[in-house]
């Protein structure tokens, strides 16, 4: 079995330019078998609320569902680096964002934490790093702003909300962030990001520019109903089985080859 990942080590990836392949996942058999494909990063979405509990948005998930799910995955993964989010509420201020991750931690094994938005989660971000916990930040779409914003929709399309998303992605990778999710940003715009940072980008919908991608992992096995979202591709078409789907997609992800143009805004 290969050593198991580490935070540092997917920095290492990004400075020897090896692309980071990520999926989310909720379970133990889907986790296991992502990770014996290759995949480098297991993200405990909190997509579950939309793909696994049925919900119309990620907004109902709890901090003990999330810890639910990342325990059940975390004992299907040998190798890869867990990823969870903090759900919606759960990070509203220092205090709570650090209790939430503490039991993500403690009681699943998470090893990284993610968490929505730009720079008013600057001092969450430091409060977290401060007491060695690594975090990702997620920058475009916002799932968990989707009151606010309307719906799920590209977001840096004009300059000044582009120049935003770049500013604050500096702003959190200052404030001690290890990661960074761009959702749904145009691809001149995620490339431009991942290029001023040192911290890996892992995209869903930012094009090929970034060090990583993601996908939610219903929606590239083509489980999820309704129409696919344009930077999803069915991997399963063709595969055989979820395995051989799983290996397809990390060898398309290193080999640059996913997403293409026609999956990328
Ligand atoms: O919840 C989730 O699955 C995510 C990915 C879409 C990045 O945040």
């Amino acid at each position: 079995m290969d050593r198991p990942l580490t935070v540092p080590g997917l920095l290492a990836m990004k400075g020897r330019g090896e692309k980071i392949a990520a999926l989310t996942a909720y379970d133990a058999g889907f986790a296991a078998a992502m990770d014996e494909a290759g995949v480098d990063l297991v993200l405990i979405g909190d997509s579950l609320g939309m793909v696994v509990q049925g919900h119309a948005s990620t907004l109902p998930v709890t901090l003990d569902h999330m810890i639910y799910h990342a325990a059940c995955v975390a004992r299907g993964v040998r190798r890869a680096v867990l990823v969870a989010d903090l759900p919606f509420m759960s990070y509203a201020d220092s205090d709570r964002a650090l209790e939430s991750a503490a039991r993500l931690v403690r009681e699943a094994g998470v090893q990284v934490v993610k968490l929505e938005g730009g720079r008013k989660r600057e001092n969450v971000v430091r409060a977290l790093v401060e007491q060695d916990i690594p975090v990702c930040a997620h920058l475009g779409l916002l799932p968990q702003s989707v009151h606010r914003t309307g719906g799920y929709l590209v977001q840096g399309r004009d300059d000044r909300s582009a120049q935003i998303i770049l500013e604050d992605a500096i702003l959190l990778q200052e404030a001690g962030a290890s990661l960074l999710v761009l959702e749904c940003v145009p691809a001149t715009l995620a490339s431009e990001i991942t290029a001023s940072l040192s911290i890996p980008t892992i995209g869903i919908g930012a094009g090929s520019g970034c060090d990583g991608q993601v996908l939610v992992c219903y929606d590239m096995l083509a489980i999820t109903p309704g129409k696919r979202p344009r930077f999803s591709k069915n991997f399963l078409e063709g595969a055989g089985d979820i395995r051989a789907a799983f290996r397809r997609y990390v060898a398309e992800v290193r080999e640059g080859k996913f997403p293409g143009p026609e999956h990328s805004y």
